[in-house]
């Protein structure tokens, strides 16, 4: 092969060859190979000396320009191989503000404490104030003073959990009732929120761990008929629309008459669904007038002061509201129950 065509063939492989470099490796790796002192344009410069006179010069300068070009490619394609790289850099950094942010993992207060905090704030509407008492009670203000009998079943070992022959984690909000009479007189408007405990077997209807309010109204010529507009007001604020109650003769030690208070369905109204089981009536609270002998243990004259009191579950009213059919879900702390509140 003529030097021509060597030089020739050396510009097409170099400028290929540096065209395909991938970075600064490549880069040098191929300016050792042509521009290096043993590389491809050295060993063509050797060959000069041999050549006849008058080639000398012209293939000299024919090698330079090749150098030089081939320099030039190098010094292209170096510079390409920056901006390209910047512009991955860029790429890689660019924010997409187009897309959703992503919401910031914040907690919220527990569905049972909304409710309480609902409850508590309609209760003050109508001019209640809120106690609270101890969850650990004595016998005496969780069943004596609220005129249980001894031999009454509730005190039994099955349905509460004892600390000591004494000691009890109460089973109802309604020892509070006696703490609140004990230190203030009448009138008296309370509401008493609170967690209870019953020894119950665990299923989707009943826990060991619940919360009740209570409410307590004790002055001079309270009635039945105050404890009925009192529930009626509260329970329509708290559903939001007119309910029907409907009062069941039941019996509580504390409370003479005692009823059970049903309300008709938030969701049917009284027509029948699947909340309500399709009889139109929910199971709310119980309540009833104070018993004389409660108002005894307190120290309050039972001729002079009548009242009236309620309490009812604070897991059942949110079940029925939300048609939730498993009592334990409120206890498990599963994000993905409590979130939807
Ligand atoms: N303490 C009763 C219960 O736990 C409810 C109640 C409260 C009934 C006040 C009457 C008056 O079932």
């Amino acid at each position: 092969m003529s030097l021509r065509n060597e030089i020739e063939l050396a510009r097409q492989q170099a400028r290929e060859e540096i065209t395909s470099c991938a970075d600064d490796k490549d880069i040098e790796s191929a300016r050792v190979k042509f521009l290096g002192r043993k590389g491809v344009i050295a060993s063509l410069m050797k060959q000069i000396p041999s050549l006849p006179p008058d080639e000398k010069r012209e293939i000299g300068l024919l090698l330079n320009a090749l150098k030089e070009e081939i320099a030039s490619h190098f010094a292209e394609r170096s510079s390409q191989l920056e901006k390209e790289a910047a512009q991955a850099r860029q790429a890689a950094e660019q924010i997409d503000i187009t897309l959703p942010g992503r919401k910031p993992l914040h907690g919220k207060k527990h569905i049972i404490t909304q409710t309480l905090e609902e409850i508590i704030d309609i209760l003050a509407y109508h001019g209640f104030t809120v106690e609270y008492g101890p969850e650990l009670e004595t016998d005496y203000y969780n069943f004596g003073a609220l005129n249980f009998p001894q031999d009454h079943p509730a005190r039994d070992m099955q349905d509460t959990f004892y600390i000591t022959d004494t000691l009890l984690l109460r089973t109802h909000t309604s020892p509070t009732q006696i703490h609140t009479m004990e230190k203030r007189q009448p009138p008296i408007r309370v509401c008493m929120p609170g967690k209870c405990f019953r020894n119950e077997a665990i299923n989707a209807r009943s826990y060991i761990l619940f919360h009740q309010i209570e409410g307590l109204y004790v002055d001079e010529g309270v009635t039945f008929g105050d404890l009925k507009s009192t529930l009626y007001a509260f329970l329509s604020s708290y559903f939001g629309r007119e309910v029907s109650l409907r009062f069941r003769p039941s019996y509580f030690p504390f409370t003479e008459p005692s009823a059970e208070v049903d309300v008709s369905c938030f969701l049917c109204s009284g027509k029948g669904c699947s909340v309500c089981k399709n009889s139109g009536w929910l199971e709310l609270l119980g309540a009833g007038m104070v018993h004389p002998n409660v108002f005894k243990a307190v120290g309050y004259d039972p001729e002079k002061y009548t009242g009236f009191a309620w309490g009812m579950g604070i897991e059942r009213l949110i079940m029925q509201k939300y048609g939730i059919d498993d009592i334990r879900l409120f206890f498990e702390n599963d994000l993905r129950f409590l979130e939807q509140f």
